[in-house]
C-alpha cells in the first residue's frame, strides 16, 4: 500500500530549519530550544519563532520554566485569548485552563483528531499548551498537517470538494456516546472546571476548503468536530467524512511530539490537525492551555 502510494505522490518530506527550529518529522513540527520564554525576546528571535511557527506549523519550545502569568504574557503575544466556552480557567488566571487526565480517568481530553473549536464561527487561530505534570511514558500528541492532506487529493477530488462547506456543532452529543459534555468531562476528572450550564454552544459553517490568512495555501479543514456536510445531512455526507478523516490521519502528514518536562507546544489550528494518544493509565497527565481568537475562515 505504501508503495503505491510511493509510486503515485513521490517521496515526501521537506528540508527546511532556522537557527532556532529544528523539523522532527518531514510532514510538520520542530523542536525550539535555547531560548527562555520567561525573559523578553528579542526582535529577531521573536521574527524567527514567528517564521517557524508559519513553516512548521507545530513548535516544541523546550526547557521552559513558566508560571501561569508568564505562560499567559507569552501566549498573548500570538493574539488575543479566545475564551474557551465550556470550561472555567484557573483560579488565578482565568485565561489559562487546566487539561487534567488523573490516573483513573475513563476519557482523555482531546483523544480524537480535530482542530480547536471549529464549531465556533471564528475558530482558534493558535493553541498554547504547557507540560505541568506527565506521565513516566506516553501522552504524545500527534499532529497532521492538512495542507499535505489537501495536496495530495487528486485534482478531480479537490474539484468535487471545493464548493462543500462543514457544519459543526459543539452541543453535538453523538460525538460523546449521547453524554452532555458536562458528562464527559466528568469521565476524565476534569467536572471541578465546568462552565455555566447556560454557557451557549455554538455552530460553524466554514469551507471545507480553507485557505490559510497568512500563507495563502491551501488545506482541507475538517476533524471529527465536522458533523456533517452543510445542506446534506449526516447520513449522506458520511461517507465522503469517514474517507477524508482516514486520509488526513495518513502517517505521511503527521508528526509526534514527545512531551518533556517544560516543553510549550503551540500549533497552527487553520492548518493542522491534533490528536492527544490516551495510553498512560494510571498515571496523571497536567497541562495549561491557552487559545488564541482566529478568524472567520475563507
Ligand atoms: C487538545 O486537544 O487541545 C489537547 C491536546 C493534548 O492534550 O495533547
Amino acid at each position: 500500500m505504501l508503495i503505491t502510494r510511493i509510486e503515485k505522490d513521490g517521496l515526501m518530506g521537506r528540508k527546511t530549519g532556522n537557527a532556532l527550529a529544528t523539523p522532527i518529522a518531514g510532514a510538520l513540527g520542530a523542536d525550539v530550544r535555547g531560548i527562555d520564554l520567561s525573559e523578553p525576546l528579542s526582535d529577531d528571535v521573536w521574527a524567527a519563532l514567528e517564521t517557524a511557527f508559519l513553516d512548521h506549523k507545530v513548535l516544541a519550545i523546550r526547557d521552559q520554566t513558566l508560571d501561569p502569568a508568564t505562560f499567559l504574557a507569552f501566549s498573548k503575544r500570538w493574539g488575543d485569548v479566545h475564551f474557551y466556552p465550556y470550561m472555567d480557567g484557573l483560579p488565578e488566571e482565568p485565561e489559562v485552563f487546566e487539561i487534567l487526565a488523573k490516573p483513573d480517568a475513563q476519557r482523555i481530553f482531546g483523544n480524537r483528531w480535530h482542530s480547536d473549536q471549529m464549531y465556533d464561527p471564528t475558530p482558534v487561530k493558535v493553541t498554547l499548551l504547557y507540560a505541568k505534570d506527565l506521565p513516566p511514558v506516553g501522552g504524545d500528541t500527534l499532529f497532521s498537517n492538512l495542507e499535505l492532506a489537501y495536496e495530495h487529493l487528486s485534482d478531480g477530488m479537490k474539484t468535487m470538494l471545493s464548493g462543500l462547506k462543514i457544519y459543526c456543532d459543539g452541543a453535538d452529543k453523538s460525538r460523546y456516546g449521547g453524554m452532555s459534555r458536562e458528562q464527559w468531562y466528568a469521565k476524565g476528572g476534569m467536572a471541578e472546571k465546568l462552565n455555566a450550564p447556560e454557557q451557549e454552544p455554538v455552530i460553524g459553517i466554514h469551507p471545507l476548503i480553507r485557505t490559510h490568512p497568512e500563507t495563502g495555501r491551501k488545506c482541507l479543514y475538517i476533524g471529527d468536530q465536522v458533523q456533517r456536510f452543510d445542506g446534506m445531512s449526516a447520513e449522506d455526507s458520511k461517507p465522503l467524512l469517514d474517507y477524508l478523516m482516514k486520509h488526513i490521519e495518513r502517517p505521511e502528514f503527521t508528526c509526534r511530539v514527545q512531551w518533556e518536562p517544560g516543553t510549550l507546544v503551540l500549533w497552527d489550528n487553520r492548518c493542522t490537525c491534533h490528536y492527544a494518544i490516551a495510553d498512560y493509565a494510571g498515571h496523571t497527565r497536567r497541562m495549561h492551555r491557552v487559545t488564541i481568537a482566529g478568524d472567520v475562515p475563507v
